[in-house]
This record gives C-alpha cells, sequence and structure tokens, in this order.
C-alpha cells in the first residue's frame, strides 16, 4: 500500500479493490455466541407486530462469513426471508446473498436492516486544520466545503461525512420496519492483522461518530453494555460493551407508486 495516500484511499483499498477479509484479522460480538442474534430477532418480531409486517426480512448489510445469519436460521428464522450483503462472495448458506458495494446495492426492505461493525469499514478521511491527512501522517489536500463544515460542527479527526451519507441511505431502504447500526464509537483509522492492531495492508477502521449519524436520522442510540447486563463480555463497558446501538424506525410510509416498493429477490 501506499503511504501516500489518504485514510479514505487506503481503506477503499483494503475492502473494495484488494478485498480483505475483516474476520480473518479480528473478531466481533458476532463471534462471541448467538446473543446478538437473538436480540436481532426478536426486534425483527417486536417491529413487525407493531407495523403489522407479515412477512418482515432481516437484511445484514456487511454481513462477512453470514455467521450472523447462520444463527438466526438455527435459531428458526425462515431461510427465505433472509438477506446479506458483502462485497464478499455468498457463503455456503440457504440463505439470500448480493455480493456488491453497500448501501447502494440494498434493495428496499419490509422488516430489519442490521449494519453490525459496517460502517467503520465505511472509507473516511481524518481531517485536521483544513487539510485531509495521509497514512503517512502529512498533511494532503484542502478539505472539501463539506469536510470543514462537517468537522466544524463535530470536531477534527476522522471526518464521518461518508459514515453518515451511508446510513442516512441504509435508513432508506426501509419501507417500514427499523435499521439498526452497531459499531465503535470512537478512535482514529487502526488496521489490523491477524488480531494485531497497527498492522497496514490489512483491514482498516475507523471510529464512527453516532452524534453526526443520529442528528441526520434521528432514533436512538444505546450502549451494548445496557442490551446485555448479564453477559461477561458484551456487557464489558471496557470492551465490547462499549460499542454502540442506534436504532431508527420506520413505520409505513405512503408511498405513491406501490410497485416501487419491492422486498428483496434474491
Ligand atoms: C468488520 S466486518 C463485520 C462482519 C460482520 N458484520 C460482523 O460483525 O462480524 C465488515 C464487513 O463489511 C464488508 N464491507 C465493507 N465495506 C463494504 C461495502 N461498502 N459494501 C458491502 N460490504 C462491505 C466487509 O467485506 C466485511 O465483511
Amino acid at each position: 500500500m501506499d503511504a501516500g495516500l489518504t485514510w479514505s484511499e487506503a481503506m477503499s483499498w483494503t475492502h473494495q479493490v484488494r478485498g480483505v477479509i475483516a474476520e480473518d484479522h479480528f473478531s466481533t460480538s458476532i463471534d462471541v455466541g448467538d446473543h446478538v442474534a437473538r436480540l436481532v430477532m426478536r426486534r425483527c418480531h417486536q417491529v413487525a407486530q407493531k407495523y403489522g409486517i407479515d412477512r418482515p426480512w432481516i437484511v445484514d448489510v456487511g454481513a462477512g462469513s453470514g455467521r450472523l445469519l447462520g444463527q438466526l436460521l438455527a435459531l428458526g428464522f425462515p431461510a427465505d426471508r433472509l438477506l446479506g450483503v458483502d462485497v464478499r462472495p455468498a457463503p455456503d448458506l440457504p440463505v439470500h446473498w448480493i455480493q456488491g458495494v453497500a448501501p447502494r446495492c440494498l434493495p428496499q426492505v419490509d422488516g430489519l436492516v442490521f449494519a453490525h461493525e459496517f460502517l467503520d469499514d465505511i472509507p473516511a478521511d481524518v481531517v485536521r486544520d483544513g487539510r485531509v491527512w495521509r497514512t503517512d501522517g502529512a498533511p494532503g489536500p484542502p478539505a472539501s466545503p463539506e469536510q470543514l463544515q462537517w468537522a466544524q460542527q463535530w470536531g477534527n479527526g476522522v471526518c464521518g461525512l461518508t459514515r453518515d451519507e451511508a446510513w442516512q441511505q441504509i435508513v432508506d431502504r426501509v419501507v417500514v420496519g427499523e435499521a439498526i447500526a452497531v459499531d465503535f464509537s470512537a478512535g482514529d483509522p487502526v488496521g489490523h492483522r491477524r488480531g494485531r492492531r497497527g498492522a497496514w495492508g490489512a483491514d482498516i477502521c475507523a471510529g464512527v461518530d453516532f452524534r453526526s449519524l443520529r442528528a441526520r436520522t434521528g432514533g436512538r442510540v444505546v450502549a451494548q453494555h445496557r442490551l446485555f447486563t448479564d453477559h461477561a463480555v458484551l456487557g464489558d463497558r471496557a470492551g465490547l460493551g462499549a460499542f454502540l446501538w442506534l436504532t431508527v424506525t420506520r413505520p409505513r410510509r405512503w408511498v405513491a407508486n406501490p410497485s416501487a416498493s419491492v422486498t428483496p429477490a434474491g
């Protein structure tokens, strides 16, 4: 990787060009057990009941190896209403799969869209002193007016503009139901290689600013340790328990052209 790249260029390079497989380099709350899957399924059923969704889907954005989908299958969620979306090829699971770049490849959804450790992978620039910084620590090109405005409102560091836009698009795909983003909320870009931080040429992710996400779409932010109070790992405030969940609920919208509102087909 060229050290003179900006951070967003380096992140795009690892995920979309070189196809780095994130789980090869670190593990997430999904690997701890099926606790997250159980909560996701419960939320899906609750929102379906509340808004009268007959056949709700669960769409996992940035589904990786499909581990969460496999857990949902094992818990009894119907395979024909599970959809994984990732730049990676489909896993060997009897679920729907879209191999593509999200959020633009996402279909419209009745049900629940879950983005677990997805937004931290969306390429973002580091903006300080009006410049976009490079991975080698040198100042790069001037920040765009939109980036400057974002930095003025939310502070210097990882500029969350691209994440805000991706999140807005994810929420907009929900015709009726709920969108949930789960991620770590702060931190400069960091590379991981086989569990070791700070290793370049591997997966690169960066903290997600939930203040700006929420300002875009509304919704409710809850720390993970509040959702898993009895779990030693998921409830650990100094570890995975510090991750944040942003939940945005979408009641059924009036759709001018009903044929425009489709569920994922395959
Ligand atoms: C950190 S992994 C998380 C995997 C899984 N959700 C979990 O929490 O265990 C992020 C995943 O998002 C995928 N990804 C990153 N950017 C993407 C994009 N723009 N569109 C689709 N998938 C993307 C990566 O390939 C990777 O599988």
